[in-house]
């Protein structure tokens, strides 16, 4: 006789990818953990014991406190076998690399200012007209489709892909073959988007770094102006940047750069298809997107579910007592649909006032790249918007099985040119 399984515990459910390829069940399971339990002590099958935080104001409080709360050795949701390889391939450390989400204090200061500068406003705005272009050309090649497409596959995976690309200084021929490598690392295994096994840890960072070892090389001897040519002759305390540091600060920005806002992207459409009342005044009223509009499509769809923190001394938490050496998962999508932070929260709207989602994070590790990310976005809608009339669902929209930067992996679209 078949046995029927039994259904899964919250603590199981909380880590299980299938929740978050499934909103409304996220929504179900943490709107009451919101509610009975916000800091709650989580124990799932095959997992390290740990606390979900799941409401705003804990989120913000650990963050703020970032001297109590670490980033390092725990930075996110792995099964124990596989911290188990890590530690066997790095003879006993827990982290295959060093960038700046493992570090904590000084040296994560002065290892983000290497490139902070890079990734300000002003700096920033010299690349307009060429993400402008970018935008151009994506949506042309949708126009040319014909009037349908699967939009995640055909478009959002592809631009943010090109932009990262190009800032780092990664020629676009070699684009694809960075796509699958940082799908290997941090990527879902989902079998819609994973076609055959995950090589192991080793083998993939040993791709990067080849990679960007023979990229370091090159433009020490030709510089350009790009993260590259920044990186490969960083000096932090009048030393060179370590190699571990070097090859990490590559493969976090390539892999923090793409999947994030191509998921932004692509929700950021399905939520103005599902609500015509915000895409006519977005289309009447383009300026919203800059006047928070961007901002909303990253809460409502707040692509990275998770990162960690440890605690370095006992510390009381919403009343719980948090153990020097416990370890919490700050749950973002969570935080960001909390009633105390956003009236009506599962209202979708442009100009929600004031709108301080925690989709980037919060404190001292604050998304580096959110202002890129959001003049991305900007752009890719004010082309879309432009070009392009008439957009709505030609079927189902589905998403990625993953607990850790994840979204849509289907959006079939139909639409006309302008
Ligand atoms: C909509 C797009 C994006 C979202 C939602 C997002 C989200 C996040 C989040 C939640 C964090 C962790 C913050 C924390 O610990 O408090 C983070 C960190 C980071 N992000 Fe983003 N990100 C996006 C785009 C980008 C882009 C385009 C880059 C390109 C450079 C980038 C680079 C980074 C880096 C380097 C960090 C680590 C910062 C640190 O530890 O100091 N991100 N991001």
């Amino acid at each position: 006789m078949a046995t029927i399984a039994p259904p899964p515990t919250d603590d199981d459910a909380i880590v299980a990818p299938a929740t978050y390829a499934d909103p409304d069940a996220y929504d179900r399971l943490f709107a009451r953990l919101r509610a009975e339990d916000p800091v709650h002590w989580t124990e799932p099958a095959d997992y390290r014991p740990f606390w979900s935080v799941t409401r705003f104001a804990d989120i913000q409080e650990v963050e703020r406190h970032a001297a109590q709360f670490l980033n390092a050795p725990r930075m996110m949701l792995r099964p124990v076998s596989v911290e188990e390889q890590v530690r066997k391939l790095t003879g006993g450390s827990a982290l295959m690399l060093r960038d700046i989400v493992h570090m904590d204090g000084r040296d994560h200061m002065v290892h983000r200012k290497l490139t902070q500068a890079w990734f300000m406003p002003g700096r920033l705005k010299a690349l307009e007209e060429d993400l402008r272009a970018l935008a151009r050309h994506f949506v042309g090649q949708m126009v040319e489709r014909g009037g349908s497409c699967e939009f995640v596959d055909d478009v959002a995976v592809w631009y943010p892909l090109r932009v990262i690309m190009r800032i780092l200084g990664v020629p676009a021929e070699d684009e694809a073959r960075m796509l699958v490598l940082t799908r290997d690392i941090f990527g879902p295994d989902d079998p819609d988007i994973r076609k055959g096994p995950k090589p192991d840890l080793a083998t993939t960072i040993k791709g990067f770094t080849d990679y960007f070892a023979e990229l370091t090389e090159a433009r020490r001897r030709d510089p350009s102006d790009d993260i590259a040519t920044l990186l490969s002759t960083a000096e932090v305390d009048g030393q060179p940047i370590g190699t571990l540091e070097l090859m990490s600060y590559y493969i976090i920005i390539a892999t923090a750069g793409h999947d994030t806002t191509s998921s932004t992207i692509a929700g950021g459409l399905l939520a103005l298809l599902q609500n015509s009342g915000e895409m006519a005044r977005l289309r009447a009223d383009p300026a919203i997107l800059a006047a928070g509009g961007v901002d909303e499509m990253v809460r409502w769809v707040t692509p990275v579910k998770h990162f960690f923190r440890t605690a370095v001394e006992d510390y009381a938490l919403r009343g719980k007592t948090i153990r020097a050496g416990d370890h919490l998962m700050m749950c973002y999508p969570s935080a960001n649909r909390d009633a105390d932070a956003f009236p009506d929260p599962f209202r979708f709207d442009l100009s929600r006032p004031p709108n301080r989602h925690l989709g980037f994070g919060y404190g001292p590790h604050l998304c580096l790249g959110q202002h890129l990310a959001k003049m991305e976005i900007r752009i890719f809608f004010e082309e879309l918007l432009a070009r392009v009339d008439a957009i709505e669902l030609a079927g189902d929209p589905a998403w990625v099985a993953s607990n850790f930067v994840s979204g849509l992996k289907r959006l079939p679209i139909a639409y006309k040119a302008r």
